[in-house]
């Protein structure tokens, strides 16, 4: 049995320190998918700092998804300059040509992993965060967060099936189903400012009464990993 953290406290805590980013809405309207999605996908192997000016950048020059839609692949190909890993440029040029056909984005994880270069993180983060679907999108900051509110000895990457279903378990708490997107975007808070790979601020976690790591005080120690 995997234990509950209260979700009202991760969300009470995500209500007073939830970080301002550029790709995140401060005006209290609903995220547009396009934007969402924008952002996840450069997430992936770039830092938050980085990503900032380059989505800015990114959208002044494709403002929809029709308008990537319809550039040719080598203006998407020029615009993705200095971000690496090509094959995302690409299949984000495929990806928004998918969806410009289909009219819209599809509104549930199962049917946008159907789409080019969306995988099982990329399909739940956007699912949560435009559409407010009960998923929880497993990141390495999620993954980090759970495997050590559970105190997980097992290392990755073999612990990952076994955290990601745990992160999905937190679902179960009303709070956190009520407000999926935000409760998605909190954990990644909680893991890059609070949950952190090295001293992690326990004294200031709004689930420190729940996790066994810290109760153990391994915390530092986790996630453990399969040496390279
Ligand atoms: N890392 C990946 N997705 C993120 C998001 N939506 N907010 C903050 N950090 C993230």
């Amino acid at each position: 049995p995997v234990p509950l953290p209260p979700g009202t406290a991760l969300l009470a805590w995500y209500d007073r320190h939830r970080r301002t980013l550029p790709f995140r809405r401060s005006d209290g309207g609903r995220p547009d998918p396009y934007r969402v999605w924008l952002s996840e996908v450069m997430l992936q192997q770039t830092t938050v700092a980085a990503v900032g000016p380059r989505f800015e950048r990114f959208l002044a020059r494709f403002p929809t998804i029709e308008a990537l839609a319809a550039a040719p692949e080598a203006a998407v190909m020029e615009e993705w300059a200095g971000l690496g890993y090509y094959a995302r440029a690409r299949n984000l040029h495929a990806c928004a040509r998918a969806v410009a056909a289909m009219g819209s984005f599809p509104r549930t994880a199962e049917a946008l992993r159907a789409l080019p270069g969306i995988g099982a993180y990329t399909a739940a983060a956007v699912a949560a965060i435009a559409f407010d679907e009960p998923v929880v999108p497993a990141d390495g900051n999620v993954e980090r967060v759970v495997a050590r509110l559970l105190a997980e000895e097992t290392p990755l990457p073999a612990a990952k099936p076994r955290l990601s279903a745990a992160a999905q378990g937190f679902m179960a708490d009303e709070a956190a189903r009520a407000r999926p997107g935000d409760f998605a975007q909190a954990l990644f808070d909680l893991g890059a400012t609070i949950c952190t790979p090295k001293a992690p601020a326990c004294a200031l976690c709004p689930w420190r009464g729940e996790c066994l790591a810290q109760q153990r005080g391994i915390q530092a120690d986790l996630p453990r990993k399969v040496p390279k």
